[in-house]
């Protein structure tokens, strides 16, 4: 029996819209979409939505760079991550995006109600200025030596070294990522939302919430440290919504993301009209609301988002559900190994039914990473779906289709083995509700395996040459079909393709989680088409290959850049204006390049065939567009092309050469 009807509104993390979706994106769509589908399958009303990610500097930048505005950027992006979650079968009732009317009306309103209440107040911070690009930095914008072990180019915020946290200000020779300057200090009024008034609170709801001991031990670390207040502003240029009353400030995009979740179900409500949203959103409200998340974003589930949604006075989340990361070949995702692999690449040379089978089987409800080994992949699931699932239905089929017309026996061979399908139906069902799809799954494949083991038993193939044995083969082949079916109805969460098609064979138009129960008997069912082929190595191979960064893949092929590559290049004649020997470099002159419209300086290895007093006034050809790149001794803001077999044979330009500084090469 299904349990009594719930109402229920799940979300998935939010995608950034300023990146493709990865198999470590899937992990999460995956695991949501699944539970989802089983809640839908055993008649509850789950309502999914999500929404593309759409505010915050990276995305202006992105924008920036691409010389579009962020507003088409998101677009764009947005469409290619809704349909590459549709081709791994996740099925929202509504993508939308952050950057929606609906989104600025309910984040503004929390805002208002916020600080009416008492929980903001303004406080002026010193933050990272870059004066070139005149712009405040996020921390991650904010490079340098990590203060603690010393390790060149680190993050702002964070060292990948030795993994301390620490403030832009704390960073030793701290330089802008976007300009390779150094950025000043600057002063700023921003807005503050007071967390550590809400620790009680926070303490109840996690109980209420029940989350995984995972979530509940990190809490109580942070609830320990004590809970420090939140800057919920942005100066501008900002891409994000403007805080009400103020003409240059912009709300966080970590204050609008999670409010993306109630504005895209708002959008849907306003497109359905049977859906009543002050039920879901208001204080008192009986529907339950889910969040799965990755274990990076616990922070902002877990306090931020259920604080303000207290202090404004809305209902709080049921719980918040997080899972860990993925790694490949029990490697963190690897752009050189070919390991970094975008849905469309897997798309492309894979089946999606087998990442999302491969995924349950490892998915459970905590935040432990959960591995794409890629050889247990394509062992996996050629063993389990192809060798033990599809292989029911395969060896049955053909014979009711050719020997009975189609129709299946009136009664079944074995009714306690089927009795025994049936009943695993509330044991695998846990399983799911509890988020523990590998327990699911391991259930269903050991149920398959006394299927298959019932079949080799009985040898249908064997019986269907005694003309006697016909009824037998008949009603042996009905029970194998049976049994599938019940299979299939407990992996349609996982499989919704698979189990489309298995429908159509059974003629059937709608499934529920009870329909296991039941056999299918004395009916016809439609001609049997193969549900899923073997995986070959080769295709995870092509996979990886493409993977690898497309100019590797090239060099690697034939040594050569295309056109559109040395396009990109902008080489433009340079006048030295200065060169100075640097200090503890043997090989290294810093030139100070005059380009006409503007001055860099340089980093050039060619101290071994020159005087740096000689240098002054010589032309050089430089690359005008290389990225500032941090070395050793300082930032290198360009490079200077040079020939020659090195030591005091390294030709520039010749003296004279009667080129302008600024003139562009090609
Ligand atoms: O970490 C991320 O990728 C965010 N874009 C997730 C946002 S989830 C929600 F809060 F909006
Ligand atoms: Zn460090």
């Amino acid at each position: 029996m299904t349990d009594s009807p719930r109402t229920l509104l799940v979300s998935s993390a939010l995608p950034y819209a300023n990146g493709s979706i990865h198999l470590g994106h899937l992990v999460e769509y995956i695991q949501s979409d699944i539970w989802v589908r089983f809640q839908k399958l055993r008649g509850h009303d789950c309502i999914y939505v999500c929404a593309s990610d759409a505010h915050g500097t990276p995305i202006m930048i992105r924008a920036r760079e691409e010389k579009i505005t962020p507003e088409q950027l998101i677009e764009r992006i947005a469409a290619e991550q809704l349909d590459d979650l549709q081709t791994f079968g996740v099925d929202f009732d509504n993508f939308y995006t952050t950057h929606s009317p609906e989104n600025e009306e309910l984040v503004s309103k929390m805002f208002e109600r916020l600080r009416d209440a008492g929980h903001i107040y303004t406080r002026t911070i010193e933050q990272a200025f870059d004066q070139e690009k005149q712009m405040f930095l996020p921390d991650r914008f904010v490079k340098g030596t990590c203060p603690r072990c010393k390790t060149e180019d680190q993050y702002g915020d964070a060292c990948e070294s030795c993994g301390a946290t620490y403030t832009p200000d704390e960073v030793i020779n701290p330089i802008s990522a976007l300009s390779g300057t150094t950025p000043v200090w600057k002063e700023s009024e921003h807005y503050f939302f007071r967390l550590s008034t809400f620790t009680e609170p926070l303490r109840n709801w996690m109980q209420a919430a029940k989350l995984h001991r995972n979530i509940t031990a990190k809490l109580a670390e942070w609830f320990d440290a004590g809970l420090h207040d939140w800057d919920i502003s942005r100066d501008a240029p900002y891409f994000g919504f403007k805080i009400p009353g103020t003409e240059d400030k912009y709300f966080y995009v970590w204050l609008d993301a999670p409010m993306g979740y109630v504005a895209s179900f708002l959008n849907l409500c306003r497109q359905r009209g049977d859906l009543d949203f002050d039920a879901y959103w208001d204080k008192d409200s009986k529907h339950e609301v889910y969040h799965f998340i990755g274990k990076d974003i616990v922070y902002f589930h877990t306090l931020f988002w259920p604080a303000v949604l207290e202090g404004s006075g809305m209902r709080t989340p049921t719980s918040v559900f997080a899972h860990g990361f993925l790694t490949v070949n029990g490697k963190k995702m690897s752009k050189s190994r070919g390991t970094f692999i975008n849905a469309r690449t897997y798309a492309k040379n894979l089946d999606p039914s087998c990442l999302r089978y491969y995924y349950a089987a490892k998915l459970g409800a905590g935040m432990d990473d959960i591995d794409l080994n890629l050889d247990d992949f394509v062992a996996r699931v050629n063993s389990d779906l192809v060798g033990k699932l599809v292989n029911i239905a395969s060896r049955c089929a053909g014979f009711i289709n050719k020997k009975f017309d189609g129709v299946l026996a009136d009664k079944l061979d074995d009714d306690a083995l089927y009795t025994e399908f049936a009943g695993a139906a509330e044991s695998i069902a846990a399983h799911y509700e509890a988020r523990e799809f590998s327990k699911a799954m391991r259930q269903v494949m050991a149920l398959a395996d006394s299927a298959n083991r019932y079949i080799e038993q009985k040898k249908p193939w064997v019986m269907a040459k005694d003309k006697a044995l016909e009824a037998e083969v008949q009603s042996v082949c009905s029970q194998g079909l049976n049994l599938f079916r019940a299979l299939m109805i407990y992996l349609a969460p996982v499989l919704p393709d698979i189990a489309d098609d298995t429908r159509e064979l059974f003629r059937e138009e709608n499934w529920q989680w009870h329909d296991s129960a039941k056999p299918l008997l004395g009916r016809r069912i439609n001609a049997y088409k193969p549900l899923l082929t073997r995986v070959e190595q080769k295709q995870v191979d092509a996979m990886i290959e493409q993977s690898k960064p497309a100019a590797a893949a090239v060099a690697e092929q034939n040594d050569t850049i295309g056109i559109d590559d040395f396009m990109k290049i902008d080489l433009r004649v340079a006048r030295i204006d200065k060169a100075e020997p640097v200090e503890g470099a043997d090989k290294l002159l810093q030139l100070t390049l005059n380009l006409g419209d503007s001055e860099r300086k340089v980093f050039a290895g060619i101290k071994s065939a020159y005087r740096p007093e000689d240098l002054v006034g010589r032309h050089v050809v430089a690359v005008a567009n290389l990225a500032p790149r941090k070395m050793r001794f300082g930032i290198s803001e360009g490079m200077v092309l040079a020939a020659g077999p090195g030591g005091k044979d390294i030709f520039l330009l010749s003296a004279d050469s009667g080129a302008e500084p600024g003139m562009r090469v090609k």
